[in-house]
């Protein structure tokens, strides 16, 4: 797809912002939904604001209920928000039923008709739309190579593995040609080998078919694999938007600090060393240095630490890093890593991830007496 860094003037009254540059595939403003059954009422979407790009791999991530299949639903049409807007390409859809809406949802259950086979799943949807049978067959047979089972055309579901089942339910999804395809936890029945297998996979088609994907998982580490932004919900709220390296560098809260990988968190009461760094003491030599935050709160700093960033040793390490002693309580061996927990003097657990690289093996065992160390810029201090 071609991109442009020109600007194009702007109708006058118009401010050239970059949202009004390309409308966006998918906006959500201020969308809420609220179940009611008898007494009980449930928020399960509260005030999001979301804006999905054109062509955008995005990502809706969070806990079991957090809202996720509530947003997509809204998005392509089964529920209606309680309130706020949805558009699709700058339209307000509300009120268009969803087989009159330009997006295909693929669901966790993928559901293939048994009895047709591959090919005929894939062409179910055009003979609907009553598409000549000429056309059928030309697009069956595309989608078809395209998730690469052009020698399955005459098989039934039912003599398909799961992953290729699963493919057969996104041609079928793509065949319609929509301009945003959703996908709920879409690889939730596979095994992790071949999950892994067709989240490349997935990227791939994306990349081919250059229409925007919007992707719903519970699983970090799918998210972080196949997003090029992720939003990261809790009880139906989003609580940071951003692209993979964002989200893990720089959670916006604890939350997402501990959802998203290892995080390890130490609060206390900071005091400025510099300029630019700040300490919190533990006694004992043991403190953890900081870069100075933008606000500095006398209620103290809640810091995440990323286990990849710790180093392990016997020695006592210089003042000029953070250095906490700890006992270590478990060593687990994964091959090219080792994972360390040691347990502070205060009942803090620290994970440490260690590479296994030839001079740094067998670093503790068990019940050894360790230091830990990082630099200042590893310190991450939480916002607010
Ligand atoms: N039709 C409904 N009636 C009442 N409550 C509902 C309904 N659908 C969802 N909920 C509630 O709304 C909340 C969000 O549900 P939702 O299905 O969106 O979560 P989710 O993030 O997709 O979770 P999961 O990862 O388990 O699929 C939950 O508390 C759920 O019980
Ligand atoms: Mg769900």
């Amino acid at each position: 797809m071609a991109t442009t860094t020109e600007k194009t003037p702007a109708a006058p009254g118009v401010v050239a912002t970059e949202s009004n540059q390309a409308v966006p595939a998918i906006s959500l403003e201020k969308v809420s939904k609220t179940y009611r059954s008898g007494q009980v009422t449930t928020t399960a979407v509260e005030s999001i604001d979301l804006e999905i790009r054109q062509g955008e791999f995005f990502s809706l991530l969070g806990p079991s209920g957090c809202g996720k299949t509530t947003t997509m639903r809204m998005i392509a049409g089964f529920e209606e928000p309680t309130s706020g807007v949805v558009r699709l390409s700058g339209k307000d859809v509300t009120g268009v039923p969803p087989n009159r809406r330009d997006v295909n949802m693929v669901f966790q259950s993928y559901a293939l008709f048994p009895h047709m086979t591959v090919a005929e799943n894939v062409a179910f949807g055009l003979k609907r739309k009553k598409v000549p049978a000429a056309e059928i067959r030309t697009r069956v047979a595309e989608m078809l190579e395209l998730v690469e089972l052009g020698d399955r055309a005459k098989y039934k579901p039912r003599q398909l593995s799961g992953g290729q089942q699963q493919r057969v339910a996104l041609a079928r999804a793509l065949v319609n040609r929509p301009s945003a395809l959703l996908l709920d936890e879409p690889l939730g029945a596979l095994d992790l080998k071949l999950r892994q297998a067709m989240q490349l996979e997935l990227k791939r088609i994306q990349r081919e078919v250059g229409i925007t994907f919007v992707y719903v998982t519970h699983d970090q580490s799918e998210a972080l694999t196949m997003s090029d932004r992720i939003a990261v919900m809790n009880k139906g709220r989003i609580e940071q938007l951003g692209t993979p390296a964002q989200i893990y560098e720089t959670p916006a809260t604890r939350f997402v600090a501990g959802f998203i990988g290892t995080s390890n968190i130490l609060t206390g009461t900071a005091q400025r060393v510099s300029d630019t760094l700040v300490r919190i003491d533990y006694g004992g030599d043991q403190h953890v240095l900081a870069n100075t935050p933008q606000q500095m709160s006398d209620s103290g700093l809640v810091i995440t630490v990323r286990p990849e960033k710790i180093r392990l040793g016997k020695d006592v390490p210089d003042a000029n890093v953070s250095r906490i002693r700890g006992t270590v309580r478990e060593v687990v061996y994964l091959g090219a890593t080792t994972h360390y927990t040691v347990r502070t003097v205060d009942d803090t657990d620290i994970v440490v991830f260690q590479q296994n690289s030839s001079d740094a093996s067998n670093l503790a065992d068990h019940g050894d007496t360790v230091w830990l160390s990082w630099r200042p810029e590893h310190s991450y201090v939480l916002p607010g």
